[in-house]
């Protein structure tokens, strides 16, 4: 079974000083700690063994705030402590240990998406080795890092290039063999200075053993204020608009005519 892994390290730097006394994985989205969106769509996916790396000062709330996860209708919740800035894959790296051996599912703290995962985790789960990344369409595929598509094949991923080769961001949602902790070990840090998911992907795209899903329905980052606000914006319009749809669906089950355009106010 694939084991899973929520990166929620960072200062968050983007977001001062909403984050100057806290982690920005702990700010609200809506009704809910942000955190809670991305352990939620692992668990959906039937990911229970989970592990989240925090860092920061504030990282002791995490245990808090889930403790053994009960709300997710978990046992147990893992947790190691990422220290420093060295950015995702160095965070990623400090689960080598959780991870036994196992495939893996990782998903950054700050990825909201409104559909589910559980199909391209099934996609995985029959691929003989290497990776998987989930692609969507963007208008603003600079903010990210960008695929590089050539029909069904992937050619190279580039990190927040100013003239991006597509439209395609590459989401912060993994899918990664037991070989990804050999390849985190020879990277080296980016002008950033970090050490880039990017890198580890684009290692897998050499390989050729990398290939996508695209994600259906939408997605977000939270890590900037627009996409903050836009992020609870997507969670709340979707909160609002399923109690309709399921009442419009059950009445189209039920063979009910009433009305099927629902408009929402
Ligand atoms: C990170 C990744 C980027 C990816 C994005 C998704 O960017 O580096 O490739 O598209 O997450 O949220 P960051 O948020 O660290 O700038």
């Amino acid at each position: 079974m694939m084991k899973g892994i929520v990166l929620a390290g960072g200062t968050g730097s983007r977001l001062y000083p909403l984050t100057k006394i806290t982690n920005k994985h702990l700010l609200p989205i809506h009704d809910k700690p942000m955190i809670y969106y991305p352990i939620q769509t692992l668990v959906d996916a039937g990911i229970t063994d989970l592990m989240v790396v925090t860092g920061g000062r504030n990282s002791g709330d995490f245990l808090r705030l889930l403790a053994n996860g009960k709300e997710f209708g978990l046992k147990h919740i893992n947790y190691t402590y990422q220290e420093g800035e060295g950015g995702i894959a160095d965070a990623l790296a400090l689960a080598e240990h959780f991870a036994e051996g196992s495939r893996i599912c990782v998903i950054l703290g700050d990825n909201i998406i409104e559909g589910s995962i559980a199909q391209a985790v099934r996609d995985f789960q029959q691929q003989e080795r290497g990776a998987k990344i989930l692609l969507k369409e963007v208008p603003d595929a600079e903010r990210f890092g960008v695929a590089e598509i050539d029909g069904d094949r992937i050619r190279g991923i580039e990190e927040k290039p100013v003239n991006p080769k597509s439209k395609y961001a590459v989401t912060g949602i993994y899918m990664y063999d037991e070989t990804v902790f050999d390849k985190t070990r020879t990277l080296t840090p980016s002008a950033r200075g970090e050490l880039e998911i990017t890198d580890v992907n684009n290692a897998y795209i050499r390989e050729g053993t990398m290939t996508f899903n695209y994600l259906e329905g939408w997605w977000t980052d939270a890590g900037t204020f627009d996409s903050l606000l836009r992020a609870a914006n997507l969670v709340y319009e979707t909160s609002q608009r399923r109690p309709i749809e399921s009442a419009v669906a059950a009445e189209a089950k039920d063979g009910g005519v009433k009305e099927r355009g629902v408009k929402r106010a």
